[in-house]
């Protein structure tokens, strides 16, 4: 008699912005294959619908299979509330394998959840290092980094990086950016789109700005020197502002949002969906940003970035991108050099090429034996 195999069932944690469009292309990937079953777990950390649900549909995921509504809180709050909602979960019904993706709250919560009950984790996006352990990321990233089972990585510094920290190098599997393969999959409906139009402005005339790192919209000093200086860049070229929840309730508590709204060509706008986003990013002279996502995408369209950060955990993007970091005395400089054409062009880095979900399919299948 031939013997029948049980379907592997893989759970895909999402919680956040980011989240959705990288796991997008591998759920994409899973649901054609016959060995495993994909189970979408969402973890409820973002929920507004411009921060989840319209990345869902534009990405055409469906309804998470599992939605474990966390919601804000502190760091401790929100970590333990994804940790025990996820334990439920898999007392209820224990997966073959746990995805986790990136470096936010639920990566790590769901990765420490899913490894005290042994079950075996891979990580989409491992290895990035930014070297400041005040970022609640970095602490995410190194965490799950170091009890996952499988680690997959973009580029080649990220395998430097786990490999002097002492993680085995069969654990290590570089696959690329999977970033690269959500914009190349939904390429086509993102040219269909016309973003700058739709707000007043002409294609390559404006610069986009987003802004949410607890180190710049958290403290009131530093958030009102990030607004003037952002205030006298767009004396140079209009910026388009779709602004973080966070970063709002900040600007509204320290009598910001206004004064941006007066006394600038800043438009603040509403968080956008992936598509409408990259539609705008993609038409843009420049973006100033402080997400990590974006210092790569505009790496890959090679648009010119200002990151308004002292580190980055993705270097590659400043050897071989379009990227710089900067600071309020220093980015009018750069937004100048820009508008004068004087800006590095991208030479793209290995395998951000818009396959990396087959290799992480390939790569599994490997390691599960299938
Ligand atoms: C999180 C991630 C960050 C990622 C970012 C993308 C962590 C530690 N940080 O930051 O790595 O780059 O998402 O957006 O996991 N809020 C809403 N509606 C929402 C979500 C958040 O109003 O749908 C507000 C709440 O006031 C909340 C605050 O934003 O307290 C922070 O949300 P949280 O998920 O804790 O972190 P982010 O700043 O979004």
């Amino acid at each position: 008699m031939k013997k029948v195999l049980k379907s592997t069932v893989i759970h895909l944690i999402t919680a956040a912005r980011p989240n959705f469009m990288k796991v997008a292309p591998l759920y994409h990937s899973l649901i054609k294959e016959q060995w495993c079953r994909p189970m979408m777990v969402h973890t409820g950390q973002h929920y507004d619908v411009n921060m989840s649900d319209t990345f869902l549909s534009d990405m055409l995921l469906p309804n998470p299979d599992i939605y474990l509504n966390v919601g804000s809180g502190t760091h401790a709050e929100q970590t333990a509330r994804v940790m025990t909602a996820y334990e439920k979960v898999c007392f209820q019904s224990m997966p073959d394998w746990v995805i986790v993706v990136g470096d936010v709250n639920s990566t790590m919560a769901c990765a420490i959840t899913a490894k005290k009950l042994c079950l075996p984790v891979a990580h989409l996006e491992a290895g990035l290092r930014s070297g400041d352990r005040t970022m609640p990321e970095e602490i995410n990233r190194i965490v799950t980094d170091t009890i996952a089972d499988l680690l997959w990585t973009p580029s080649h510094d990220a395998d430097a990086n786990l490999l002097r920290e002492g993680i085995a190098a069969e654990k290590i599997k570089r696959v690329g950016n999977i970033m690269i393969d959500s914009y190349e999959m939904m390429l086509s409906v993102i040219e269909k789109e016309n973003v700058p139009a739709e707000l007043g402005v002409d294609k390559h005339q404006y610069g986009v700005l987003t802004l949410h790192r607890p180190s710049n919209v958290d403290d009131q000093e530093v958030l009102r020197n990030i607004v003037d200086s952002l205030i006298e860049t767009s004396k140079m070229l209009p910026l388009i502002f779709p602004v973080h929840p966070r970063t709002k309730n900040h600007l509204k508590e320290n009598n910001l949002l206004n004064k941006i709204l007066v006394s600038s060509r800043i438009n603040i706008i509403e968080p956008l969906g992936y598509i409408k986003f990259m539609s705008l990013v993609k038409n843009a002279k420049l973006v100033i940003t402080d997400s990590g996502g974006i210092q790569e995408e505009t790496t890959y369209l090679n648009i010119p970035c200002l990151t308004l950060r002292n580190t980055t955990e993705r270097p590659i993007t400043l050897t071989h991108g379009t990227n710089k970091l900067v600071n309020t005395k220093n980015i009018i400089h750069y937004v100048r050099k820009i508008i004068e054409g004087q800006w590095q062009n991208t030479v793209c880095p290995e395998y951000w090429d818009g396959k990396t979900a087959f290799r992480i399919v390939e790569s599994l299948k490997t390691v599960i034996g299938r």
